[in-house]
C-alpha cells in the first residue's frame, strides 16, 4: 500500500496522456501555448503501461486518463484494454471534453473504461464557442448521449462564469438531474494560462443562486472526493468543488502524472519527480522508487487560500486538472 506521511493511502492515479486539446477554454487553454512538449518526450502507452502495473502493484485501484484531451492520442481503447486485462477490478475512468466520443464510445467501454466525466458549461451554441473558441456544443451532446446509451457513466462538470454561462446553472442541472448525471459546478481557479477577463461564480453566489430554484440539504463530502454534495428534496445530488479550500486535502487520495513521466504529489505545488529515464530503462525498481518518494513528500494541503498568491502557475491541461 502506498501510505503518505499523514497517513492517508493513495490508490488513486490521474494519468495525463497529452497535454495538447482541441478545445481553447477560457478558463484553461485560450491560446494555443507557445511550444508543446516535443512527441519524443512523450511516453509511449507500452512506457506509461509499465508504470501502471507498478502503480497497480503498490496498491493504486483507481487510474482516471485526462490530457489535455486524451481522444487526441490515438489507439486510447488499447492502453485502456491494457489495464484492464492487467486488473479488471481498477476503476477506470477518463476525463474527456466529449467532442470525439460519437464514435468512440462504444470501443472504449468494450476496453475496460467505466466512467466518464464531461464539461457541460452551457446548452448555449453561441456561448460553447464563445467558451471553448469553436462551435463545439453539438458533437459534445452527441458524444455524451452516445456514452450514456453504451452503458458509461457519466459525470458532469460545469465552471460557472459571470457574464457567461453563469445564469444557465439550473438549466444544465435539469439537463443532467432528466439524464440521472450527477453534476459538479466547479469554482474557477486563477491561472497564469486562463483569459485574464473571467470572473467565477463564488460558492455562495452559487448555492444562494439554486436555492431560488431548490431545496437542498448540505451532504458533506463522500469519500475521497473533493467535490462537497449537497441533495435536493427528491433526492437528486449535486456536487460543489471549492479549490480554494483546504478541507478535502485531508482524505486525498490521488496522485497525477503528466504525459512527459513526472509524477505530481499535489495539484497546488510545482514539486514533481520523473519517472521518465527509469521507465524508458526499463527500471522497475528505480520507477517504483520514484513513486514511494513522490507518496512520500505528498504535502499536507494545498495554500490556495493561503499569504500566497492564489493564481496558479501551473498549467491546468497538463494535469487535466
Ligand atoms: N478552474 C476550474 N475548473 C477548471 N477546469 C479546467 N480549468 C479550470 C479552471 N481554471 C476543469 C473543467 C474540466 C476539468 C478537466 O477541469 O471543468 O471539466
Ligand atoms: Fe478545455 Fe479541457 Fe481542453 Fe482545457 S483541457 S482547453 S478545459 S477541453
Amino acid at each position: 500500500m502506498l501510505i503518505d506521511s499523514y497517513d492517508r493511502v493513495v490508490d488513486y492515479l490521474r494519468v495525463s496522456v497529452t497535454e495538447r486539446c482541441n478545445f481553447r477554454c477560457q478558463y484553461c487553454m485560450p491560446e494555443k501555448p507557445f511550444s508543446w512538449v516535443p512527441k519524443e518526450n512523450l511516453l509511449s502507452f507500452e512506457e506509461l503501461f509499465l508504470f501502471m502495473k507498478i502503480a497497480i502493484d503498490e496498491g493504486v485501484n483507481k487510474i482516471r486518463i485526462t490530457g489535455g484531451e486524451p481522444l487526441l492520442r490515438e489507439d486510447l481503447d488499447k492502453f485502456i484494454k491494457m489495464i484492464y486485462d492487467y486488473k479488471p477490478s481498477v476503476d477506470l475512468a477518463m476525463t474527456t471534453n466529449a467532442y470525439l466520443l460519437k464514435g468512440t464510445a462504444q470501443r472504449l467501454k468494450d476496453a475496460g473504461l467505466k466512467r466518464i466525466n464531461v464539461s457541460i458549461d452551457t446548452l448555449k451554441p453561441e456561448v460553447a464557442q464563445a467558451i471553448a473558441g469553436k462551435d463545439v456544443l453539438k458533437n459534445v451532446l452527441e458524444g455524451v448521449e452516445e456514452a450514456r446509451k453504451v452503458g458509461l457513466k457519466v459525470k458532469v462538470n460545469m465552471v460557472p462564469m459571470k457574464n457567461m454561462n453563469a445564469n444557465e446553472i439550473v438549466d444544465v442541472l435539469e439537463y443532467c438531474k432528466e439524464r440521472d448525471m450527477s453534476i459538479r459546478f466547479i469554482e474557477y481557479m486563477e491561472n497564469q494560462f486562463a483569459a485574464k477577463e473571467i470572473s467565477g461564480l463564488k460558492s455562495d453566489e452559487l448555492l444562494s443562486l439554486l436555492r431560488e430554484h431548490y431545496e437542498f440539504e448540505d451532504e458533506g463530502f463522500d469519500g475521497s472526493s473533493p467535490s462537497h454534495y449537497f441533495r435536493m428534496k427528491d433526492g437528486y445530488r449535486f456536487g460543489l468543488i471549492e479549490p480554494y479550500e483546504d478541507d478535502f486535502c485531508k482524505k486525498c487520495n490521488r496522485i497525477r502524472l503528466t504525459a512527459e513521466g513526472n509524477l505530481i504529489p499535489c495539484l497546488y505545488f510545482d514539486e514533481a519527480l520523473s519517472i521518465g529515464k527509469a521507465i524508458k530503462a526499463g527500471d522497475i525498481q528505480a520507477a517504483a522508487e520514484v513513486l514511494r518518494e513522490v507518496v512520500r513528500t505528498k504535502p499536507e494541503k494545498n495554500r490556495w487560500g493561503g499569504e500566497d498568491s492564489e493564481t496558479s502557475s501551473r498549467a491546468f491541461y497538463e494535469t487535466g486538472g
